[in-house]
């Protein structure tokens, strides 16, 4: 049976594409830091598929670790990196953080990969690489904007690196450009446990339909899009989770078309953030204490990926709704909370 290394395999992405493969037939190993997630993850997974996955608690930065790692895991056949810093910012603070967690621990593990015969390597992109879109839906031939803050800037790199890679060496690597992916695995084992306050739309408001904030602010009105608030591509994590299946299988059967493939992960529809919101009422019949606010620096006005190319090449689409996004990542929070 096939092994499959998950960086960061304990994390939001991470851990359900663990239980995506674990379905699939693959047995996985996880490295995790435990910098942004609980050891506790691994019991959810457990749950869910009734495998325990291997889990070796390492810093990919440490590289005498990363060697003797892969010394004892001798039958490793692909790699899903997601290992990552990724608040924004917080890398417009300390960039040389986010070049070292992101970009550095990269070439490490590319290295160990190409020294060992490692061959097939997907990679955690992001959207972001486009920045503020000249037209939309974006498709992957769209050009790579000056990234916006050093965490997108490590994104863009790190596809830099794996292209010049894979054009010299055995390597195959496909990047997976997410959109924003929102809610939990259905049985609420797993899902997103931001730490501290959280960045992210849909964390804010499951908590503050929870109680452990007291009002959602809404970044901005007064953008060009129908209603006044920002537009992005929001997927159900489980249809992401699967695309990386589907990803790896396509390299390990050879049947890429190149050596470095990038994709669009998204649904291909734009919601705004106030229909966001009226999608949580409705799902969970809650009323979400919210108020317009100043727009955030940075924030893009709109983004949504055209997925034809993921549609038609990988055979892979989206298939869940926002709802069961947003009633998903509500269940886990209740479940977190311990609310009825
Ligand atoms: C950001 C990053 C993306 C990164 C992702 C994960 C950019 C352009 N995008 O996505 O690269 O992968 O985070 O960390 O930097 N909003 C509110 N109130 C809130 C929180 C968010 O109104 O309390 C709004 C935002 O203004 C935005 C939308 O909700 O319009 C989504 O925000 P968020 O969840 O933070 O994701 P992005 O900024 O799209």
């Amino acid at each position: 049976m096939k092994k499959i290394l998950v960086t960061g395999g304990l994390g939001y992405i991470g851990s359900h594409t663990v239980v995506e493969l674990q379905k699939a037939g693959f047995k996985t190993v996880i490295i995790d830091d435990l910098s942004n997630a609980s050891v506790d993850v691994l019991d959810g997974i457990t749950n869910i598929t009734g495998e325990r996955p291997d889990l070796e608690i390492l810093d990919l930065k440490e590289k005498e670790a990363v060697s003797e790692f892969f010394n004892k895991y001798t039958d490793i056949t692909g790699v899903i990196h997601f290992a990552a810093s990724k608040a924004v910012g917080e890398s417009v603070e300390n960039p040389l953080l986010y070049y070292e967690n992101n970009v550095g621990t990269l070439v490490y593990l590319l290295k160990e990969c190409s020294d060992r015969g490692i061959k097939n390597f997907i990679f955690s992109s992001s959207c972001t690489v486009y920045g503020q879109p000249d037209s939309l839906p974006i498709t992957e031939d769209a050009p790579v904007k000056p990234a916006l803050s050093p965490y997108g800037n490590t994104k863009q790199i790190s596809e830099e690196i794996l292209a010049d890679l894979c054009n010299v060496s055995d390597i195959r690597s496909i990047s997976l450009r997410y959109f924003n992916p929102i809610g939990a695995h259905e049985s609420a084992e797993i899902g997103e446990l931001p730490l501290g306050v959280p960045q992210n739309l849909v964390p804010f408001i499951t908590q503050t339909a929870a109680g452990v904030r007291e009002q959602l602010s809404v970044f901005g009105d007064d953008y060009p899009t129908p209603d006044g608030s920002c537009v992005r591509d929001y997927i159900h994590i489980e249809d992401l989770a699967e695309a990386h299946v589907v990803a790896l299988k396509r390299l390990l059967s050879e049947e890429n078309k190149e050596r470095f493939e990038i994709f669009n992960i998204g649904t291909g529809k734009g919601s705004s953030v106030l229909e966001v919101i009226r999608s949580f009422e409705e799902a969970t019949g809650l009323k979400l204490n919210y108020k317009i606010v100043d727009r955030r620096p940075g924030d893009v006005t709109k983004v949504y990926a055209d997925t034809t190319k993921a549609n038609s090449e990988l055979g892979w689409k989206a298939s869940r709704s926002i709802k069961d996004a947003l009633s998903s990542a509500w269940e886990w929070e209740k479940q977190v909370r311990g609310i009825d």
